[in-house]
């Protein structure tokens, strides 16, 4: 069986497809990258914004189309649309065999022979994840676990000699805005054990970098027996990884960030002084409707205690803009901060009502489209201003990437230099800053020193100086 996977979303779903393509691998499937090549085509999908999920609906509609055309398909859609519309989605699309929730997806494989097995829809297979109303309604952990990490192939990862690891699912911070507690359930933590095992076979595998995930990474805590593992102590044992080189975490969450993370981070080699921290907006009274439990002087607090113990950080920040009720003051606010924290980047988003979620309940989305749009648009502006500035502050300074691989112009054909001999290649730093430069050969994977030579707002351009 040929299978396409396409992956919608966040980190956690690049990994999660990772992850199912081992599984589907180990159960005799052949992964293909040209859809109309599959007999399987599955969509690993995200609800976060209204674009995200408009998107799946219309691959849905084409998949299902040649369907009705006469082809012989299977058609799933995973992750956190599936257990957000669930039945609702072959009540859409007449043609979806498959409704697999993120906590669901070890059982994937089965489903897919099972849908396979009986043609014609009679074969259908929905697995959710146990609903979530509220805070208060906890379901039981849901005993699927780590099965998915267990079956994992260290030797294909996102990019060479880089792998994610999950360290914790969920998420109990109920944003006002998002759907992610509905969607991936409840915060449960990983053993850390059961983590240090898995970065072992990575690196065993060639794996130098890895990036820790969870929506709130800072809350990792883990019980066992009278001992408590936090983000600072997994991060300490994580260090001592012989063969490991670089260590990140992503995403953290503004409130109760323990001053001992910014300590392991500046103690600890293989920490990488990078930090993503979204604010989310830099007005009190936006705060306080999205429910993020920190107030803007807080927040302001962290940054400034961040630069003071993890000398060079990058710190990443993520803004929404247009919530109900945002005026231009509170927009203003969020502008404000931007200059104030010197993001290395941020990730700006207008602000789309999610059903279910407190806003789309209780709150108006009062502010009009095209004031979003300009806010957006503004903000990014500003961005790009603090993002120039300090990029031009890394001129002349010779700096370590790990390679990623051929920067996307390289890969185009029409902008290929012409015969130089040289390939256009893309790195990062330790604080996460793209580099890019030109090298003889394709480095993937490997570490170098560039010396940065031109900088623009996204990414800086450096002259290879040691390989
Ligand atoms: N767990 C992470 C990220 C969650 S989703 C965190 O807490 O930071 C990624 C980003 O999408 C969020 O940081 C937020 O900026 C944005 N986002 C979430 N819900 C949204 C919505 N309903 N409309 C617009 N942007 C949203
Ligand atoms: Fe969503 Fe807030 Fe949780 Fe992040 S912390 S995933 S924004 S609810
Ligand atoms: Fe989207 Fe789910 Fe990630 S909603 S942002 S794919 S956790």
């Amino acid at each position: 069986m040929k299978v396409f996977l396409e992956t919608m979303g966040c980190q956690m779903n690049v990994l999660d497809s990772e992850l199912v393509g081992s599984l589907l691998r180990s159960a005799g499937m052949e992964l293909v990258d040209e859809p109309r090549l599959a007999d399987v085509l599955l969509y690993n999908t995200c609800s976060v914004r209204r674009h995200a999920e408009d998107k799946v609906h219309s691959r849905l509609g084409w998949a299902c189309r040649r369907k009705a055309d006469g082809k012989k398909l299977v058609i799933g859609v995973l992750g956190c649309m599936a257990q957000r519309l669930g039945a609702a989605l072959p009540r859409r699309h007449a043609g979806v065999d498959i409704v697999c929730a993120p906590g669901q997806l070890p059982r994937l494989a089965e489903m897919i022979q099972s849908a396979g097995a009986e043609p014609g829809g009679s074969g259908r297979q929905i697995a959710l994840d146990p609903p979530r109303a509220g805070k208060d309604a906890r379901p039981p952990a849901e005993p699927l676990g780590d099965r998915l990490e267990s079956l994992r192939d260290p030797s294909r990862t996102h990019l060479p000699g880089q792998a994610y690891v999950r360290i914790m699912r969920g998420c109990d911070k109920f944003c006002a805005y998002c759907v992610v507690p509905y969607v991936r359930g409840p915060e449960r933590s990983r053993s850390p054990d059961s983590i240090l095992q898995e970065v072992a076979r990575l690196v065993d595998a060639g794996v130098s970098q890895v990036t820790l995930l969870g929506q709130t990474v800072n809350s990792y805590r883990h019980r066992d027996g009278g001992k408590t593992t936090g983000l600072a102590d997994l991060l300490e044992r994580l260090d001592g990884v012989a063969g490991l080189r670089r260590i990140r975490f992503v995403t953290s969450y503004p409130a109760d960030f323990d001053e001992t993370i910014l300590q392991a981070m500046s103690d600890l080699p293989k920490v990488c002084e990078q930090l993503h921290l979204p604010a989310q907006s830099g007005s009190d009274r936006m705060l306080r409707a999205m429910n993020r439990h920190y107030g803007r002087c807080q927040y302001d607090e962290l940054i400034d205690r961040a630069r003071q113990l993890v000398g060079g950080v990058g710190i990443a920040g993520d803004f929404i803009v247009g919530f109900p009720g945002e005026s231009e003051q509170d927009f203003a606010d969020s502008a404000d901060l931007i200059r104030r924290s010197r993001y290395r980047n941020s990730f700006i988003f207008k602000y789309s009502p999610r059903p279910g979620t407190a806003a789309a309940r209780r709150l108006v989305d009062d502010v009009p489209e095209p004031v979003k749009r300009r806010r957006n648009r503004d903000l990014l502006g500003v961005q790009q201003e603090v993002s120039l500035a300090g990029n031009r502050e890394l001129l002349g300074r010779t700096l370590e990437l790990l390679v990623e691989g051929r920067s996307p112009r390289s890969r185009s054909p029409e902008n290929r230099p012409a015969s130089s001999g040289q390939v256009q290649m893309v790195g990062r730093t330790r604080t996460d800053h793209i580099v890019v430069f030109d090298a003889p050969d394709d480095l993937a994977g490997s570490y170098v020193e560039v010396e940065i030579t031109n900088a623009a707002a996204l990414t800086l351009f450096g002259r290879l100086r040691r390989a």
